[in-house]
């Protein structure tokens, strides 16, 4: 039986959702990862699944306050990877996110530009937020470029326990302008006829 999401997020390629305990051995599995956790700057997990499942459950059913996760599927409900906004300041109006995507499969087609569209929007319209900022890895081009696609500036670059971070951010203001342009190019835009197949 499917578990019934509090929250289903649909973007044009992917899907976020609430975790759920079915992710538990994705989850795992990249948490084990060494290029993931590497590009995490993290070191890989020292748990057996054993030890690691006395804890996975809990945080499914009482979500640590300050953060909020999410699975990414596909459209047709792969568990490709996570999100997740965190360290959230509803005073200052600010939040930080992070995004994985465990599946090799899906790097560098558009699954991430379009998870992070996804979370901003969410965010966005449902949160008093207006500013989601994010760290990266100075050498991580992949992520500078599917983070530009989906708004995010460049900041400044951030020194942390030995890693070069470049910080980058997306106001709200500047979202909702690029969201007038794709409403306006789309209102623009003339309705074509379908194409009619030949015989
Ligand atoms: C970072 C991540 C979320 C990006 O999502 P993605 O779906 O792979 O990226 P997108 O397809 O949205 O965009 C990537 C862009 O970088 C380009 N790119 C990929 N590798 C590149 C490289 N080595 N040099 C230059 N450009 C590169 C892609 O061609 C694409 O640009 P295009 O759409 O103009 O062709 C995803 O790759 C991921 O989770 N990776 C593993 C973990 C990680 O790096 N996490 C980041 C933690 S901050």
């Amino acid at each position: 039986m499917n578990e019934p999401y509090l929250i289903a997020l649909k973007g044009e390629r992917v899907v976020l959702r609430d975790k759920k305990l079915s992710d538990a051995a994705d989850d795992y599995k990249w948490r084990l990862d060494e290029e993931l956790t590497r590009l995490d700057a993290a070191p890989p997990l020292r748990l057996s699944y054993r030890e690691y499942m006395l804890f996975y459950p809990e945080e499914i059913d009482y979500p640590s306050p300050g953060r909020r996760r999410f699975g990414i599927d596909t459209v047709d409900g792969k568990h490709i990877g996570n999100c997740m906004y965190y360290d959230i300041d509803l005073r200052g109006g600010q939040t930080e996110m992070g995004i994985m995507l465990g599946d090799r499969d899906y790097w560098s087609k558009g699954y991430g530009s379009d998870a992070v569209r996804t979370l901003l929007d969410y965010i966005f319209v449902h949160t008093p937020i207006s500013r989601v900022y994010l760290h990266t890895l100075d050498w991580n081009i992949r992520a500078h470029k599917s983070f530009q696609k989906a708004g995010f500036v460049p900041i400044k670059n951030v020194r942390r326990d030995s890693y070069n971070f470049l910080q980058m951010e997306i106001l709200k203001e500047w979202w909702q302008e690029q969201k007038n342009k794709e409403n306006g190019k789309k209102a623009s835009e003339p309705t074509r006829p379908s194409p009619t197949v030949r015989s």
